[in-house]
C-alpha cells in the first residue's frame, strides 16, 4: 500500500478515535430465512456463484508451464492451467466428446496433452482439441468448433479468479469490478506471496453467516475476549465508503503509539488489521507480514466449505520460519474458531426457528450492505455485465 495512502488510512482512524462516528441509531432487520432457504441457495449458486468471479486458488500453486489444480466447489468443474508461455486460462473438465471428465486428480502437471479416458480424444495445454481418434466418424469437428469450454479467468492480488459460467467470458471488465479493491489494496505486495499451508474446514452454518462475521468489529471484546479481543480498539471497524466489495480497517490498541513517531514511520499494518471481503466470497485479512485468505463455498444451505491458506513472502526454509508462520496460523485460527462456533450457533436456532427476522446495528451496516447486494444479484439489478 503506497505511504500517502496509509498515512490517509491511519488518520481515518485518529479521527474516528477523537470522534467516533455517531452512529445513525438505525436498526436494520433481515430475514432469518435467507440462511435456511434451499430454494434461496439454488438461486445463490448459479447467479452469484456462476455468474461472478470467485477466487479458485492461489497464483502461485501453478510454478512450472502445464501445471493444473481443479476447483469443483462453484458447481462447475473447473480445471486451472499454466499453458506454454505461463498464462493461465481455466477451462470446464469435460471432454467435448461425450463429456467425460478429464482430470481427476486435485492437482498435477500434463506433459503434452490432456487425453480422454474414453476415446482419446486430446487436448493441448492451451485447451485446443488436437486429436480426434478415427476422425472420419466426426464431421464438422474441429479445433474451432470443439475445443475445451474457456472461462474468463484473471490474476490479482495473487488470486486467480474464475468467472465459471462460459456465457459470461468477455462480457465485463476485471479492473472496473475490481477497482474498489484496488483502491484499498494497491500494493500490499501479495502478487509475489506463496501460499501456505492450505486446509479446508467444514463450518455448520450457511456461507453468508461466515461473510457477516468478519464484517464487524461490534464482537471482538466479547467473542475474541480470551484471544485477539484484547489486542483491538473496542468496537472499531473503520470501513471504506465502498459499493461492493467491503473493505474494514482494525485498530489495534498500539496505533496510538505511532503518534509518538515521525508520520514518515508510520506503518498501517502494523497496528491494524484489513479485512477486504471482495464480492461475494473471498475474505482476505491483511496482516502486518502477510494475509490470510479464504474462499467460503456453499455445500447446502446450512453448512459451507471453507478453503483458506496463508499468503506469505515466500517458502519458508528453516525450522525457525516454519515455527513463526505456524504460529500466526495458530493464533489466526484460534480467532477464527470463535467466530465459526458463534456462526454455528446462529445456524443451529434457523434450522429450528428462522421467523423473526435479525437485528443488525449501525456499527453493523457492512452486514446489511452484503446482504443487500446479494438480494439485488438475485433480483437480477446487479450483474456481473454492469461492470
Ligand atoms: S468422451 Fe472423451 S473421447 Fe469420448
Ligand atoms: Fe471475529
Amino acid at each position: 500500500m503506497e505511504h500517502a495512502q496509509q498515512l490517509a488510512f491511519i488518520d481515518s482512524v485518529f479521527m474516528h478515535l477523537k470522534a467516533p462516528e455517531t452512529p445513525d441509531g438505525v436498526t436494520y432487520e433481515i430475514d432469518a430465512k435467507r440462511y435456511t432457504s434451499p430454494e434461496q441457495l439454488t438461486q445463490e449458486r448459479k447467479q452469484i456463484f456462476q455468474d461472478f468471479p470467485i477466487a479458485v486458488g492461489a497464483v502461485a500453486q501453478l510454478e512450472n508451464n502445464g501445471d493444473y489444480f481443479l476447483h469443483d466447489y462453484t458447481g462447475v468443474p473447473i480445471i486451472v492451467l499454466k499453458g506454454k508461455n505461463g498464462e493461465i486460462r481455466a477451462f470446464i473438465n469435460m471432454c467435448r466428446h461425450r463429456g467425460v471428465r478429464l482430470l481427476n486428480e486435485e492437482t498435477g502437471h500434463i506433459k503434452r496433452n490432456i487425453v480422454c479416458p474414453y476415446h482419446a480424444w486430446s487436448y493441448d495445454i492451451a485447451g485446443c482439441l488436437k486429436g480426434i481418434l478415427h476422425d472420419k466418424g466426426f464431421d464438422g469437428v474441429s479445433e474451432a468448433t470443439h475445443s475445451l469450454i474457456e472461462l474468463d479467468c484473471s490474476i490479482h492480488f495473487g488470486l486467480v479468479f474464475v468467472v465459471p459460467n462460459p456465457e459470461l467470458k468477455g462480457q465485463f471488465d476485471w479492473n472496473v469490478f475490481l477497482e474498489e479493491v484496488y483502491n484499498v489494496y494497491k500494493t500490499f505486495g501479495l502478487d509475489t506471496h506463496v501460499p501456505y499451508k492450505p486446509e479446508t474446514r467444514t463450518i455448520q452454518g450457511n456461507w453468508k453467516l461466515l461473510i457477516d462475521s468478519g464484517l464487524e468489529a461490534y464482537h471482538f471484546k466479547i467473542a475474541h475476549s480470551k484471544t485477539i479481543g484484547p489486542y483491538f480498539m473496542d468496537n472499531a471497524g473503520i470501513n471504506h465508503e465502498n459499493k461492493l466489495h467491503s473493505s474494514i480497517i482494525f485498530p489495534k490498541k498500539s496505533i496510538t503509539r505511532t503518534q509518538d513517531k515521525p508520520r514518515e514511520d508510520w506503518q498501517l499494518r502494523e497496528h491494524a488489521n484489513i479485512l477486504i471481503n471482495i464480492f461475494p466470497n473471498t475474505i482476505i485479512l491483511v496482516q502486518p507480514d502477510h494475509a490470510m485468505v479464504m474462499l467460503n463455498f456453499p455445500i447446502d444451505e446450512k453448512s459451507t466449505l471453507a478453503h483458506s491458506f496463508m499468503l506469505i513472502p515466500q517458502a519458508p526454509t528453516t525450522q525457525k520460519e516454519n515455527e513463526y508462520w505456524e504460529l500466526n496460523r495458530s493464533i489466526f485460527w484460534e480467532a477464527i474458531e470463535e467466530d465459526n462456533e458463534l456462526v454455528e450457533l446462529q445456524q443451529a436456532t434457523f434450522s429450528k426457528y428462522d421467523d423473526k427476522p435479525i437485528t443488525i446495528g449501525s456499527f453493523e451496516k457492512l452486514i446489511l450492505q452484503f446482504e443487500n447486494l446479494i438480494d439485488e444479484v438475485l433480483e437480477e439489478k446487479l450483474k456481473l455485465t454492469d461492470f
